[in-house]
């Protein structure tokens, strides 16, 4: 009886979490994404763009930059959107400041900040060089804060704003061949669950984003070496396109959600590891607690079938 209950429970909240949100207008926001010349920061650009909002890319490439400068302004909402660029390794935190002061000068205050920028390696722990897993450290973790660092004290000062993070699935959950690359991800979630704790009361909502597989160039690059164990137990999850996770993510940055999931397995995985990470949802909180038994046990399921398909792959490739 109580079983029933609860799973009605849980079934009601399910469907409540995903009515569809309010539309929003960014036509006085200014949203600056880091990576935002490619995949899924690109993405993330033009959905603020086509809502109205002035934006800013940040990333190495200027010629990436000028191709994706093209995109975004030709899905502008009006004429007078500003759509800059900058050039900048995030990794270096020099002129990060510079960056921001000017992007403000030219497009106003920035509202949104889209830490998006990262890259990815697969290949097993110990054919890892120290080099990848410093630099795995140094993009995805400390390039996100730089920009964090320099974005902050000005949000505080007009008690205005929202960051995100983009981590991922392995940062949620460390998978085969991605000791470097989870490493880096898993530390976005501990500053992010900090830095709200210290920013909420000056109206600053943090939200750390966990895409599943995304088809993007950077997700082209990194297939390309993964290990057979690793491409086995990805290969049940599919490819999502850069433009559902971009619309989900956004939405979820304006919804001031702290963790936001893209699909089914996603969601799944972000109830299962929520543990003590804030929600601002009396019915996400409904869920999360119903479910924390079950989706416990999935996870021992799904963890025994990773261990299964590990120890058949030598197999496979003697087969081979
Ligand atoms: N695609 C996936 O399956 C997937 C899944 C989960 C999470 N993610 C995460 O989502 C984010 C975007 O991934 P993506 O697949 O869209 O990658 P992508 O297509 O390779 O784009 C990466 C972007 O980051 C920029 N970038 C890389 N290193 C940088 C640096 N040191 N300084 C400044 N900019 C830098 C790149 O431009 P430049 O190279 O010109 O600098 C580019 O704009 C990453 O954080 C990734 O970890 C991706």
């Amino acid at each position: 009886m109580i079983y029933y209950f609860a799973l009605g429970v849980i079934c009601v909240a399910v469907s409540l979490l995903y009515r569809k949100g309010r539309t929003f207008n960014l036509k006085n926001d200014h949203c600056l994404v880091t990576g935002g010349s490619s995949g899924i920061g690109l993405a993330i650009a033009i959905q603020a763009a086509k809502m109205g909002a002035n934006v800013t890319i940040v990333a190495r490439s200027q010629e990436r930059l000028d191709a994706a400068k093209g995109k975004i302004c030709s899905e502008v909402q009006n004429s007078q959107q500003k759509v800059l660029t900058f050039s900048s390794d995030i990794s270096d935190d020099t002129n990060l400041k510079d960056i921001v002061i000017e992007a403000e000068k030219q497009a106003g205050p920035i509202t949104i900040l889209i830490n998006c920028a990262g890259t990815s390696l697969c290949s097993r722990f110990e054919e890892t060089p120290m080099e990848d897993f410093k630099k795995m450290i140094n993009v995805n973790f400390l390039g996100s804060i730089n920009m964090t660092q320099a974005v902050v004290p000005l949000m505080k000062e007009r008690k205005h704003g929202r960051i995100a993070f983009v981590s991922s699935l392995a940062g949620l959950i460390g998978i085969y061949g991605y000791s470097a690359y989870s490493g880096s991800k898993f530390a976005l979630l501990g500053a992010a669950e900090a830095l709200q704790m210290e920013v909420k009361s000056y109206n600053i909502s943090v939200t750390v984003s966990f895409p599943p597989d995304t088809d993007t160039p950077g997700f082209a690059e990194e297939i390309k070496n993964k290990p057979i164990e690793t491409v086995r137990i990805s290969e049940s999850a599919g490819l999502y396109s850069a433009e559902d996770v971009a619309t989900k993510t956004l939405n979820d940055v304006l919804n001031k959600k702290f963790m936001s999931s893209i699909g089914f397995e996603g969601w799944m995985m972000c109830t299962a590891c929520s543990a003590s990470t804030p929600t601002n949802s009396f019915v996400e909180l409904l869920v999360q607690i119903f479910t924390a038994g079950i989706f416990r046990l999935a996870a021992f399921v799904y963890l025994k079938q990773c261990d299964y398909t590990i120890k058949k792959c030598p197999r496979e490739r003697s087969t081979e």
